[in-house]
């Protein structure tokens, strides 16, 4: 049993909310999560599932912390269904026009697939965003990591790092924050998820120059402590598993 109830959201650091679901059916936890920055703009990062069981509950999430209309961006790591076929679903409640996607361009090419119709800003490796607060949010690209269009978001202010699918892992029982287990749980996902090393490698590599504090992934657990543990282990992993 998690001391954390799957039901409710959490703040995982100040104005920082996990707001995703546990699917104990497929044996896989889905992660958006919204910033709600000091000035009350929203950022919603990975907003997930387009399907009614798992929608409702994002939205029921997102709606107690934030008027939708607040939302000014939302964060697309890659275009994977999971993680963000209900894109068009939030711009019918934030309103399109008020609404902008941040993704990279080879990224972006896949977003109107499902029906999004709201603008795109297209970020490259390294940009720095600037919030209107100043609050700073840095794009890292993760080439093949696990889509040519990739990327992870480092926000400069709480030191955490939104990592998509990296350190993602399949959990039939949820729990919101690492624990001992969750370096094999890492593995698991990622050995046969992931078919080669050097684009993890590179991404780890860019990670390991950033100043972290919370790592937190699509799936999975949320880690906040031994942060290096985890990402020298992206350098040990088996790649390619079912080949
Ligand atoms: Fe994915
Ligand atoms: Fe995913």
């Amino acid at each position: 049993m998690s001391e954390y109830d799957e039901n409710k959201s959490h703040e995982i650091a100040p104005g920082i909310y996990w707001v995703g679901f546990a699917d104990k059916n497929a044996g896989f936890s889905n992660n958006p999560y919204l910033i709600i920055d000091s000035d009350g703009t929203g950022i919603l990062i990975d907003p997930g599932s387009r399907a009614d069981e798992h929608f409702n509950i994002v939205k029921r999430k997102v709606g107690e912390l934030i008027s939708f209309e607040q939302i000014k961006y939302i964060i697309v790591h890659h275009q994977d269904p999971d993680l963000c076929a209900s894109i068009p679903l939030f711009e019918e409640l934030i309103g399109v026009d008020n609404v902008k996607i941040i993704t990279t361009l080879r990224t972006s090419l896949f977003i109107p697939y499902y029906g999004s119709k709201a603008e795109i800003i297209i970020i490259e490796d390294g940009d720095e965003f600037e919030l209107p607060s100043g609050r700073i949010l840095k794009f890292i690209t993760t080439p093949y990591v696990h889509f040519a269009g990739s990327f992870v978001t480092f926000d400069t202010k709480e030191q955490v790092l939104f990592s998509s699918d990296i350190f993602a892992a399949f959990s039939f029982e949820w729990k919101l924050y690492a624990d001992e287990n969750y370096v094999q749980a890492v593995k698991a996902f990622t050995e046969p998820y992931i078919g080669c090393k050097e684009p993890v490698v590179s991404a780890a590599k860019k990670m390991l120059t950033l100043p972290i504090k919370i790592i937190a992934p699509q799936h999975g657990s949320v880690i906040k402590e031994d942060l290096e543990k985890y990402i020298n282990a992206l350098f040990e992993m088996e790649y390619g598993a079912w080949l």
